[in-house]
This record gives structure tokens, sequence and C-alpha cells, in this order.
């Protein structure tokens, strides 16, 4: 059994290489910083390659690399951000950002994708965001990207479907996670983080069980469900003041209040859940906590 972990070196990809170790897996490990590749491949006791995703040639040399290694398992992690208006952003950073976020693990999953497709086996987890979910004015380029690799990889499921393959592709979509993902972006995150340890043997697991979307945290994937409710224009003011707050400190305040909210709700739908379970409510409740959902927004929206 043998896993390649792009963007092994930190954050998720680390974490996801170290699981994967304890699973017994061997591993391949790929970033483009060698001096922390050699440090985590001495720990996991693995091999590595340099790569720089931003390179395509670099990309398709890594899987001339590796083609003959009977990989089962593909993990395109790599990836970052870049905070700011889009008229002010630089070009070639986001131009960048497109390259690894999106036009590598592209390449990436279509050339391991041929090879699982003939041995009929393998899994694929595209590291995508909740960002994938929605447009992220401030930083538009990278939810743009996430959106990209969440559609990609939800389309090709289908047609794996389709076929009946037994191979398997999954995307990851955590929110705000605790990595080195905010240095890099340049911005930072006011909302509680999850670890990447927790977040990556999360996503392994459900990888495992053939999960098509892999929504780490309770609160994300509640969110991430009525989302799609919203009106666009009102998404898209909501995930401005969030990018925009990010740096404010009464944004700290803000959620408090925020937080104090969700406890009424939670008491609430707690309540109203004894009720299903009791009088099969079940309408009640799921209305319930829809609106407790857009009571939130509304507390940002108005502070
Ligand atoms: N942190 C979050 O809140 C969050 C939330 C949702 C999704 N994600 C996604 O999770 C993935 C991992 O990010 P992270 O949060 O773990 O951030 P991270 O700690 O900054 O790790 C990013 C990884 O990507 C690698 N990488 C970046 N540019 C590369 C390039 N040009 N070529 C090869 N490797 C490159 C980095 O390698 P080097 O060290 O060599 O640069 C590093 O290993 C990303 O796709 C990110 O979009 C993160």
């Amino acid at each position: 059994m043998k896993a390649l972990v792009t963007g092994a070196s930190s954050g998720i990809g680390r974490d996801i290489a170290r699981y994967l170790k304890e699973k017994g897996y061997e591993l391949i490990l790929v970033s483009k910083t060698e001096s922390k590749l050699k440090n985590i491949s001495k720990e996991l006791d693995s091999k590595y390659i340099v790569c720089d995703l931003r390179n395509k040639e670099e990309v398709y040399s890594l899987y001339e690399k590796v083609k003959n290694e009977n990989i089962n398992v593909l993990v395109n992690n790599a990836g970052f951000g870049l905070f700011g208006v889009f008229d002010e952003t630089p070009l070639d950073r986001e131009l960048e950002m497109i390259e690894v976020n999106a036009v590598a693990p592209h390449i990436l999953t279509k050339l391991f994708l041929k090879d699982f497709i003939k041995k009929d086996s393998g899994y694929i987890l595209n590291v995508a965001s909740s960002a994938g979910f929605l447009s992220g004015p401030k930083l538009s380029t990278y939810y743009a990207t996430k959106n990209y690799i969440l559609k990609l990889t939800l389309a090709i499921s289908e047609e794996l479907r389709r076929k009946k393959s037994r191979v398997h592709i999954s995307a990851l979509c955590p929110g705000p996670v605790d990595t080195n993902f905010n240095k890099v972006a340049g911005g930072e995150f006011h909302t509680k983080s999850l670890s990447s340890e927790f977040v990556a043997r999360y996503a392994i697991d459900k990888m495992f069980k053939n999960k098509l979307i892999i929504i780490p945290g309770f609160s994300m994937k509640v969110a991430m469900f009525f989302q799609r409710f919203l009106p666009t224009k009102l998404a898209l003011r909501i995930t401005y003041n969030i990018q925009d707050k990010k740096n404010v400190k009464w944004f700290e305040a803000a959620e408090k209040v925020v937080k104090k909210n969700w406890y009424i709700d939670l008491f609430i739908s707690k309540y109203q859940f004894f009720c299903f379970f009791e009088k099969n409510g079940y309408k009640v409740s799921i209305t319930s906590i829809y609106f407790s959902y857009f009571s939130h927004f509304f507390v940002l929206e108005a502070l």
C-alpha cells in the first residue's frame, strides 16, 4: 500500500501523511521546500520528492518519477491563498495560485485516475475547502480555485459511479484549520480553527468509507448545508464582511455575541430535538435551526 501526498511538509498534508503511515502506508511526500520535506520524511521514514507545483513541467516529471511505484492513494493537498481586493493583489502570485491549487491537482488527478481505472482500484483525495461552496470577496482567486477543484471532483465521481468503478474520489472541504495557511496568505482567522491532526484523521477515515464530500466539524457541516439557501447577494455581503473583519479587533466582540446567540439557539434546538424524538416533529426542529442560522448573520451584519 503506497500513498503520494502533495503539500506534505506542513499543516493538513503533514498530518495526513502521519496518519497514513500509522495505517501502514508507504509514503511519497511532495512539496517545494526540501529542508521541511527532509524533516518529515525522516520522521516518517519515507521517500520524498521536491516539486514546485507552480511549474507544469515539474508536475509531469513528478508523475513520470512515480508512475511505476504502484500507488494506491493520491492526496492532492498542496495549496495556498492570498488576501486582498482583486484590483490590488499581484497578478503573478494569483496565476501561481491557480497553477498550484487547480492546474496541478487537475493534471495529477487525470494521470493517476487513468492508472487507477486500469487497476480498478485506488483513492483520490482532493483538498478543496468550504470556500469551494462560496464566492470569496477579498480572497477571490483562492475561493475560485477551490470551487474549481470541488466541482471537478464531484463530476469525476459521477463518471466513476456510472462506470461502476471501484476507484473512489473525494473532496475535503474544511473551514478554518490551524496551519501555516494564514501566514502564507497574509491574513488571520478570528474564528475558531480545527486542528490539522483532527482534520487529517477525519478526512482519511471518511475517504476510505468512500464519502464524496468531507466536511470536518459539526458547525461547518451545518453552515455548508444552509448556505445554499442564502440569496447570492446576501451571501456575498456576508463573505465580504467576514474577510474584511479578519484583522479588526472588535470582530472578536461580535463573535462573542454570535457565540452567545449560538448557546440560546442550541438550547432551543436541543429542546426541539427532544420534541422530535417524542413527537416526531422533524420539520419544526429543522426550521428552527434554519432561522437560528440566519439570525447569526443578521447579528453579524448589524454589528
Ligand atoms: N488552513 C485552512 O484553514 C484550510 C482550510 C481549507 C482548506 N485548506 C487547504 O488545505 C491545503 C493545505 O493547506 P494548509 O492549511 O495545511 O497550509 P500550509 O500549512 O501552508 O501547507 C501548505 C502546503 O502546500 C505546499 N505548497 C505550497 N505551494 C507549493 C508549491 N508551489 N509546490 C509544492 N508544494 C507547495 C507547502 O509546501 P512548502 O512548505 O514547501 O511551501 C505546504 O506543504 C491547501 O490546499 C489549503 O487550501 C486549508
